[in-house]
């Protein structure tokens, strides 16, 4: 049965009029690295091609890998490997020994592995391969995955079943799985993975769970992934029988320093921590009137002599009412620009409120030109109908990516290009994905949710990469390369997730999920303990019309961003409309760009939403021929459901709007039953 285990590793063999040219492999390389790589290789073209194709000797067309000092082949072959720098490749045709052979070499380890992972790829979505000439190489430095996984198997916003980790059984028992989980990271390039959640149990620091972390950091290693923990503030006191966390205590620094001894004797390569702090009730500096900064740089300062680094959150709540909740991160991070550590990364979300279907991009972006801001992306779906409903979120990723932060007053400053470190020069660069992994055969919850741990890889690997090239590779490795199937189901895919932002929040309307647990509509939510977790907080809803002022004349969140990048959204007549309520209130009887309405516009962008989850799935269904039983049954059924809930979210949205606008349906549109 197909049960969606292999991802896009499924090395099935080719159809008949795909040649293969590779006849044996050669790598002389004896380190993990290369032993993983010329095992992936074999696995591979072995699959791929029907036939045994194993390490052996040089033949006509044999793949040779390796570095430079590893293989003696790739010495003498004395390939230009400048532009691979410490973790890119170069595949190239060439010849040896008057044969033909195709090598895959690197400077280090990990290039060949990533470069055997490429080579795969170019076999899997049917590339000509009797021609080769790529260099490639990433352009983040961290890639890192942030499991929110709890010690007690539960896993925070995870809807693919529960924890991977079997923290019971460690060390002593490493699961195949977790070398399974290794391949698939590293064949997009993830080079990092947080273990623990951000609301993290201080417990995952004690010698035990080092333990348990250092045989899991030891099953990654050759994968090229380093593990790091989210580090709880308070641990010097749960932990450490302290009695304060205070960053400047030199108890409390000591004990952090002893800390992060312990653990890289145990962990040599330790990534380092994520921290969440002073956020959504978690302890943090501020509890002693200190600064994240403060707290970031004590935690630097333990792991800085074994090259560790930190991940400081902006995800930040501040205890007092705020006025807009937007506006918190920025104005806690942005005075701070220039007092970090050099081994911290402060860590943004994308969107300055939390994940939602649409946001505008963070408005830290580009403003701490001193700081390297990591990119943090949520790959589980939290506000975008969990593991059921089919939502691409390359195109969302990329969206966020491609927004021109007009950093320093230039155009072309984008988001993507703050990450990579271009604008302001900086090395240490990073990109983080909050998983969604999880126990379930598919690791994902869904066939089409893998697409987006994929997804996220690449486009940490190059953030400047097409989303629709992704989604293509993509389709062709997890399903079929039958164009009759490729090319719908990437154009599914591509307007999949504008999809979902029409059914839940049309608009730029935004956070009007149910409380708590975020599935379904909840409109009308308004008697949380915190106004800024109610919904009509959001929408401002009254008989005259909707939306979120954030201009000079509401909250004034606007001027956080750049005059330039501002400008684009300041004109509700001129604007993109996909962000109107994000920053306007506006009446209801507004015209905008269709001529319709606000209104009517409301109405039928929630209608077309609903009605455009008909047509994926009968998309799907017209798919049929081209995918296997299980899997097809598996995205219909889901499909299915999503078609429900889009009407739900639909009828219980218009409905609860329209008793408070008091306005007709425009014309065609029935209310529901
Ligand atoms: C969201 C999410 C929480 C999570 C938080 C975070 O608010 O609902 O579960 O802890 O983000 O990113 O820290």
């Amino acid at each position: 049965a197909e049960d969606g285990y292999d991802l896009w590793q499924r090395y099935r063999p080719v159809e008949a009029g795909y040649a293969i040219p590779a006849t044996s492999i050669v790598s002389e390389g004896t380190t993990p690295p290369l032993i993983a790589a010329a095992q992936e290789l074999e696995r591979g073209l072995s699959g791929l091609s029907g036939k045994v194709i194993e390490v052996g000797t040089l033949r006509d067309n044999a793949v040779i890998i390796g570095t430079p000092s590893s293989s003696a082949a790739i010495a003498l072959l004395n390939p230009d490997l400048t532009k691979a720098g410490e973790e890119g490749f170069i595949i190239r045709t060439t010849r040896l020994n008057d044969r033909p052979v195709t090598i895959i070499a690197a400077n280090r380890d990990i290039g060949v592995l990533y470069g055997v992972f490429e080579y795969l790829k170019l076999i899997q979505t049917r590339q000509p391969l009797t021609s080769l000439n790529i260099t490639d190489a990433p352009k983040v430095k961290l890639r890192v995955l942030n499991h929110w996984d709890n010690l007690d198997g539960s896993v925070e916003r995870g809807y693919a079943g529960t924890t991977i980790w079997d923290w019971w059984k460690l060390p002593d028992v490493r699961h195949p799985r977790y070398t399974d989980y290794a391949r698939a990271n590293a064949s997009v390039g993830i080079n990092g993975t947080v273990l623990n959640n951000v609301n993290s149990n201080a417990v995952s620091l004690s010698p035990a769970y080092i333990a348990k972390t250092a045989a899991l950091a030891d099953t990654f290693r050759p994968y090229g992934i380093k593990v790091y923990l989210s580090a709880r503030f308070s641990a010097p006191i749960e932990e450490g029988g302290l009695k304060t966390a205070d960053p400047l205590d030199p108890q409390v620094r000591a004990w952090w320093k002893a800390k992060a001894d312990e653990i890289y004797a145990a962990i040599p390569d330790f990534g380092g921590f994520l921290v969440k702090a002073n956020s959504e009730g978690q302890p943090g500096p501020q509890d002693y009137k200190r600064s994240h900064a403060d707290g970031a740089n004590m935690l630097a300062e333990a792991l800085k002599p074994h090259g560790g680094i930190v991940m400081w959150r902006a995800f930040v709540y501040s205890h007092e009412k705020p006025d807009d909740r937007h506006k918190q991160a920025y104005d806690e991070f942005k005075a701070l620009d220039g007092q970090f550590a050099d081994n911290v990364l402060v860590q943004v979300k994308n969107g300055a409120i939390d994940f939602q279907p649409r946001e505008p991009f963070h408005p830290m972006f580009g403003a701490m030109p001193k700081t390297p801001l990591m990119m943090e992306f949520q790959i589980t779906k939290e506000y975008l109908g969990f593991s059921t409903h089919l939502a691409y979120l390359g195109q969302y990723y990329e969206e966020a990516l491609k927004a021109d932060t007009f950093a320093g007053g230039k155009a072309g400053n984008t988001v993507a290009k703050v990450v990579e470190g271009a604008v302001d020069n900086h090395t240490l660069t990073g990109i983080a994905g909050v998983a969604n992994i999880g126990m379930d055969r598919n690791w994902s919850g869904s066939d089409f949710d893998q697409a987006n741990w994929y997804a996220f890889g690449r486009l940490a690997w190059n953030p400047q990469a097409s989303s629709r090239a992704i989604a293509d590779d993509w389709a062709r490795m997890t399903f079929s390369n039958d164009p009759a199937f490729v090319a719908p189901v990437v154009d599914m895919m591509m307007t999949s997730r504008e999809t979902v932002a029409d059914y839940m929040t049309p608009l730029g309307l935004h956070h009007l999920m149910d409380t708590g647990h975020h599935y379904g509509p909840g409109p009308w939510v308004d008697n949380l303990e915190r106004a800024d977790w109610n919904p009509v907080y959001y929408h401002k809803a009254d008989i005259n019309g909707i939306g979120f002022d954030r201009m000079k004349t509401g909250s004034n969140a606007i001027a956080q961003y750049t005059p330039k990048a501002a400008k684009l959204w300041a004109e509700p007549k001129t604007m993109d409309e996909r962000y109107l309520l994000w920053f306007h209130h506006v009446p209801w009887d507004y015209k905008v760009k269709s001529g319709r309405t606000l209104w009517d516009e409301v109405v039928v962008t929630y209608s077309k939403g609903a009605s455009d989850v008909t047509t994926m799935r009968n998309r799907w269904a017209s798919l049929k021929p081209y995918v296997d039983a299980d899997r097809f049954e598996a995205v219909a059924t889901n499909l299915m459901i999503q078609e429900r809930e889009a009407r739900w979210w639909r009828d219980a949205s218009v409905a609860y709007f329209q008793s408070i606008s008091k306005r007709p349906l425009p014309a065609g549109y029935s209310a529901p039953e």
